[in-house]
Order: C-alpha cells, then sequence, then structure tokens
C-alpha cells in the first residue's frame, strides 16, 4: 500500500485502468506488412542518398520475432540485392523465429560492425524497454528511488541518500527517470554507423513532462510495477531531451504518421484501394491485401495510438539534405 503510496506522490505509479493513450498492445510491424513496406521505401532513399553502395547493412535492433525483416522482404525494395540484414534480438525465443536470409544474432558484435556501417539502424519499441532508473528530487538535490522490502514483506519505494553523479535534468522535477541505458544505446550506434543513419520509433516525451512508468503483461496494462515482480515488462517514453543533452540532438523528429506518410504511405493506400475495388467482388487475395492496407494505415496513423509513436533519425555522414 505505502509503495503505490509512495509512486503516487511522485507521479511514477500508472494502473492504466482507463483507456489511456496507449490503447495499442501491438507493435507497428505486427499490424499487418504495411509499416515494412513503408520502411523498405524509406531504407531505398538511403540507400540511394548513399550512392547505392554495394553493400547496404540494416540493422534491426531488438526485433522480435523478425516480423519486420519478413515485411521488408515481401515488400522486395531496390536496396534488396544489397542489403545485409542484421536482426538483433536478445531473446533467444524471439531469435529462434526469425526469418531464413537475415543475419540473427544477441548482440551487435564488434565483427559485425567492420569497418563501420554503411546504412541504417532501426530500433522499434527497443529504447523505451531498455533500462531507466527511477530519481525523485528532495530539497532540491536529485535522488535515487530505491526499492526495498517492509516489515510486511512488501516492496516499497523510496528516496535513497545517494545522488547520481549527473543530473542531465534543465527543469525542476519531482520526479523523473535517467535513461542511461538508451543514451548508452545511441552513443554505440552513432559510433558503429559510419555513413547513414539510425532510427528510433517509439513513444516520446520531453523531460518535463510527468513520468509515467508503465507496466504491461499479455497484451495489457499490469498495473503496479512492485507488484508481482518478474511477470510484467515495465516501460517508459523515451526522454529525448535528455538523451540530446547526454548525447546529441537528432537531425529531425516528426510522429510516426508524418514519417509514414513522407515515405509514400498515401500512394501505397491509394494503391490497395485500387486492388481492392477492382477485386472485391472476387474476394482475391490481392484485393483482401489491398483492403487491409487501408484498414492498417488507419492503425499506424491513428494520433492517439501508433500514429502518435515519434521517430527520430540522427544522420551520419556529410548530407547536403535530409
Ligand atoms: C517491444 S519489442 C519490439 C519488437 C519489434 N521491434 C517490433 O516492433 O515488433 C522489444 C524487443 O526488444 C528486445 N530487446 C530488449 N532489450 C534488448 C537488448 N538490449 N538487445 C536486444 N534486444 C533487446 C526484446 O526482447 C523485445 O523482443
Amino acid at each position: 500500500m505505502e509503495a503505490a503510496l509512495y509512486h503516487r506522490q511522485y507521479g511514477f505509479y500508472s494502473t492504466g485502468g482507463s483507456a489511456g493513450r496507449r490503447g495499442d498492445f501491438i507493435t507497428s510491424p505486427e499490424i499487418g506488412p504495411l509499416f515494412g513496406h513503408v520502411v523498405a521505401n524509406a531504407l531505398d532513399t538511403e540507400w540511394e542518398r548513399l550512392g547505392q553502395p554495394g553493400v547496404f547493412t540494416v540493422v534491426d535492433f531488438g526485433a522480435g520475432p523478425g516480423t519486420l525483416a519478413r515485411s521488408i522482404a515481401a515488400a522486395a525494395p531496390r536496396c534488396a540485392p544489397s542489403m545485409r540484414y542484421i536482426a538483433v534480438e536478445r531473446s533467444s525465443g524471439q531469435r529462434a523465429r526469425h526469418p531464413s536470409g537475415v543475419i540473427s544474432v544477441e548482440f551487435l558484435s564488434p565483427e559485425l560492425i567492420g569497418d563501420g556501417i554503411v546504412g541504417v539502424v532501426i530500433a522499434n519499441e527497443l529504447l523505451d524497454n531498455l533500462p531507466f532508473t527511477p530519481v525523485v528530487r528532495v530539497n532540491g538535490d536529485l535522488r535515487f528511488l530505491e526499492v526495498s522490502v517492509d516489515d510486511d514483506n512488501a516492496l516499497k519505494a523510496l528516496a535513497s541518500s545517494s545522488s547520481p553523479e549527473d543530473d542531465p535534468f534543465d527543469v525542476e522535477l519531482e520526479a523523473a527517470v535517467l535513461q542511461r541505458a538508451a543514451a548508452s544505446w545511441l552513443r554505440d550506434m552513432l559510433g558503429a554507423v559510419v555513413a547513414g543513419r539510425v532510427l528510433m520509433i517509439d513513444y516520446a516525451r520531453t523531460s518535463s513532462a510527468l513520468v509515467e512508468v508503465r507496466t504491461y503483461a499479455s497484451h495489457g496494462r499490469a498495473g503496479d510495477p512492485l507488484v508481482d515482480l518478474g511477470t510484467k515488462d515495465i516501460t517508459v517514453d523515451v526522454d529525448l531531451e535528455q538523451l540530446e543533452r547526454s548525447v546529441v540532438r537528432a537531425t529531425r523528429i516528426m510522429s510516426q504518421a508524418s514519417w509514414l506518410e513522407l515515405h509514400g504511405l498515401s500512394r501505397l493506400v491509394a494503391e490497395g484501394r485500387v486492388l481492392w475495388e477492382q477485386g472485391a467482388s472476387t474476394g482475391s487475395l490481392e484485393a483482401l491485401k489491398g483492403r487491409s492496407r487501408v484498414r492498417e494505415a488507419e492503425a499506424l496513423t491513428e494520433a492517439e495510438g501508433l500514429g502518435g509513436f515519434t521517430v527520430a533519425e540522427w544522420t551520419v555522414g556529410s548530407f547536403d539534405f535530409l
């Protein structure tokens, strides 16, 4: 009880009992093949911009079961013959589901990076999964929020006496989260890529926004993070301002809906409509796929759902244009 109260006091705790703004429980690639098709378009644009390199590396970081890889392959982008697709996934169960033709690994090793990656690193819903450290402000000082066990064997969170060495916030926050793992991931990726870009797709927030720690289990919200420890995913929106202060500012930041639009979503949906209109009476597979595109596009661009995701891109190498 005390733990929950403590969370609430600092604005950390979120039951998610109401619909909330994150009503989506599946990721964009899992909605259907459309997302991967648009990503394939974006990869072609980057491949062209880089001068059509003979080896064009795509690193899908936190690849899950490899659904994005499958959709990209199905879209048959122009860059496919040059593409070296590396699916990095720490879960062996998920890696076992990766399609053939991709390099499926637990870590992005120095051997895979070689002299540096020419291509794109893409992380869809990875950074909000990385560990973070809650901190609270006590009498002006930032303090770690520590979890301990009380007399009734319940977990409780209390401000500790120790403070983090860095204070990457330029606002007076009561409660915040240090996202050092996300920052070090970004630093590593920007170090690994010699020409191309690093792309993060996730829910993002500003440093001054109230921190909401969300938990998920079985495709639903899962309540207090300190109850039934180890049974739920614990996530927090990515603080892009903090990443900027700790690493570097993104070259371009936009909503997922805008990014998909930039890379040809409307055209693919219009093609889908035509396929459906032409084949609706026969119910052919092509017609059904066409109709599905229309529905997928709605799910991918809905402002309160996946469309409200943020796409942050960091370009590496010299570019005359984005
Ligand atoms: C929310 S899922 C997203 C999966 C996929 N990108 C998608 O959009 O469907 C996050 C994935 O990242 C993986 N993951 C988390 N931390 C990781 C790490 N440090 N290295 C590699 N994979 C990681 C998890 O195992 C999980 O499969």
